[in-house]
């Protein structure tokens, strides 16, 4: 049987505006790829080569960034989910699009540290008709949540005010086994009563129809990207893993599990983990001290930063001030003295005091 994956990136990311004014959240990059590209590289490596991007806000950049996949080597096509009306909504879009047989859906603003590999192969192993990811989370009321009575799960609910004891929040990758009978459901669907057709609901048919819904819990973590503070944990995540490698050149001092990309200079210190994409300038007088990312192109000088992520063409003058858990959009400038700062800054903004 044919098997496509899925990928929803329409989202607005409104709660990391001004960010997400220009750049989508699936497109910000951590360690030099943004998280779309990992996430087609997850699909790819699991013998995944047809994919279905579902754009929306901003779809003309994922259009320029991927194309038609074959730079990555897999074939992209896109599908356009005019209104936000919901996750079953959007992939009911690649449904009509195209999109047939075994569906592998992963949620562009999700990551998962374990891989894609033990899921899809879970999958495709049983003869489940729909199989989902669950994890325990410290607030199941930001997520869909699963009942599970026996080993099965009985039911699901979007969002709960009151959780149900003992509950497992569902992740954002969906597998089904035949694009046919999520048609099918998708007809039964109402909007809920924030308008949207819910994932939750759409697997709930398969539930109600005695379809078969397996399910797996992942043994490591998972991140859900809705806010700053997620991308920093997803970045801080990443760097624990991060392999060292310099290529690029070191005149000052570099410590600990640290990349420097080629073309980067570094004349300051640098403390791992640590990544400076490529052509970057870290000053002498800067200190990277660590669980910070660099992108490409970035000019800083003077100051220290801590558990941040400094996005492409910034340029960046610290005096004597400290930057910590601050995102620092594409081509922003910072003009700082001194002082204790934590910034969230769009593409192209402008901060600057002289305190
Ligand atoms: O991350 C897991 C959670 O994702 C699940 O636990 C929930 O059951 C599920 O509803 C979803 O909740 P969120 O509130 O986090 O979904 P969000 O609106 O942030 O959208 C998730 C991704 O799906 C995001 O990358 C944008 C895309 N999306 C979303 C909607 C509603 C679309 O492409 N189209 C849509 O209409």
């Amino acid at each position: 049987m044919n098997i496509n994956g899925i990928i929803l990136v329409a989202g607005e990311g409104t709660r990391l505006r001004p960010l997400t004014y220009t750049l989508p959240k699936p497109l910000i990059p951590i360690m030099g790829k943004p998280l779309v590209v990992r996430i087609i590289e997850g699909l790819m490596s699991n013998g995944i080569n047809n994919i279905y991007v579902v754009v929306g806000h901003l779809g003309f950049l994922f259009r320029q960034l991927l194309g038609d996949g074959s730079s990555l080597g897999v074939s992209i096509r896109y599908s356009e989910q005019r209104e936000r009306l919901g996750i079953a909504h959007a992939i009911h879009r690649a449904i009509e699009d195209g999109a047939d047989g075994e569906l592998i859906v992963h949620l562009g603003d999700n990551y998962f540290g374990e891989g894609l590999g033990r899921f899809i192969r879970e999958f495709r192993e049983s003869d489940y008709d729909v199989y989902v990811v669950l994890t325990r989370h410290k607030d199941p009321t930001r997520f869909g949540n699963a009942i599970i009575q026996d080993g099965r799960i009985v039911r699901l609910i979007e969002k709960p005010r009151e959780p149900p004891p003992n509950s497992l929040v569902m992740t954002g990758i969906y597998m089904f086994r035949d694009s046919r009978d999520v048609k099918k459901a998708f007809s039964t669907l109402k909007p809920s009563a924030r308008g949207e057709y819910e994932i939750t609901d759409l697997i709930q048919w398969f539930i109600d129809n005695g379809r078969k819904v397996g399910y797996s819990v992942t043994n490591s973590w998972w991140k859900d990207m809705g806010t700053p503070q997620d991308i920093l944990d997803l970045l801080y995540l990443m760097l624990d893993e991060v392999k060292p490698s310099i290529e690029g050149e070191v005149r000052g001092e570099v410590n600990g599990r640290v990349v420097i990309e080629r073309g980067a200079v570094v004349e300051g210190k640098v403390h791992g983990p640590a990544y400076i994409g490529r052509g970057s300038v870290i000053g002498k007088d800067t200190v990277i001290e660590h669980y910070v990312d660099v992108e490409s192109g970035v000019v800083i000088n003077g100051g220290s930063l801590s558990r941040s992520l400094v996005l492409s063409e910034a340029s960046l003058d610290l005096g004597r001030a400290r930057l910590v858990d601050s995102i620092i959009g594409p081509k922003s400038r910072v003009r700082l003295s001194s002082g204790n700062y934590s910034l969230i800054l769009g593409e192209g903004n402008s901060i600057v005091s002289t305190a």
